[in-house]
């Protein structure tokens, strides 16, 4: 699942992976990512097998009912888009939690923050907390950033639900 699918990168990365049986969900709010998505798909021939929502993350238990392996939330705003449309902590926070209702036992949740954009440094903190809240028992959930870069830099968060 892509829960945030912007330019269709990401997208297209999990359409692979999944191959021709796979099936992949990809969401975003703006019909302008869900047109990048889609067109991205049509080029490369794997239009059937993503199901693209212009719905937000929030709602995807409404949408998905079965377990899935993955899931990327590369959260922020559409590059190249406007800047002031842009992920938010409460948001986030709920579709998280619906992700991991979803996930197979060893399946991963991949979170990308930027708390250098303004509203970035606010949902970082939230996904950092919500992070390590999580009962160790049941996931795994690992910190990755790049320690030369600016600060304010992205990095990414992984939950791994166990065995
Ligand atoms: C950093 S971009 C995603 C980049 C994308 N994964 C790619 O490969 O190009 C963040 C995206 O999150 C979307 N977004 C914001 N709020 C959302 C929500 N509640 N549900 C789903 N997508 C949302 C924005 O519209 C934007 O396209």
């Amino acid at each position: 699942m892509d829960a945030t699918c912007g330019n269709g990168h990401d997208t297209l990365l999990l359409a692979d992976v999944v191959g021709p049986t796979g099936k992949v969900w990809a969401f975003d709010i703006q019909e302008e990512a869900i047109r990048q998505t889609g067109q991205k798909l049509e080029k490369s021939g794997q239009t059937e097998r993503v199901k693209l929502l212009l719905a937000g993350h929030e709602t995807l238990s409404e949408h998905v009912s079965i377990p899935v392996k993955a899931v990327i939330f590369n959260l922020g705003y559409l590059p190249g888009g406007d800047r002031g449309i842009i992920t938010k902590p409460e948001t986030t926070i709920t579709a998280l939690q619906q992700a991991l209702q979803l996930l197979l036992p060893t399946g991963v949740v991949a979170i990308t923050v930027y708390p250098g954009h303004p509203g970035g440094d606010n949902e970082e903190t939230a996904v950092s907390r919500w992070s390590g809240s999580l009962d160790q028992r049941l996931f795994h959930a690992w910190r990755m950033g790049q320690v030369n870069a600016m600060p304010g830099a992205p990095y990414f968060f992984l939950i791994q639900k166990a065995a």
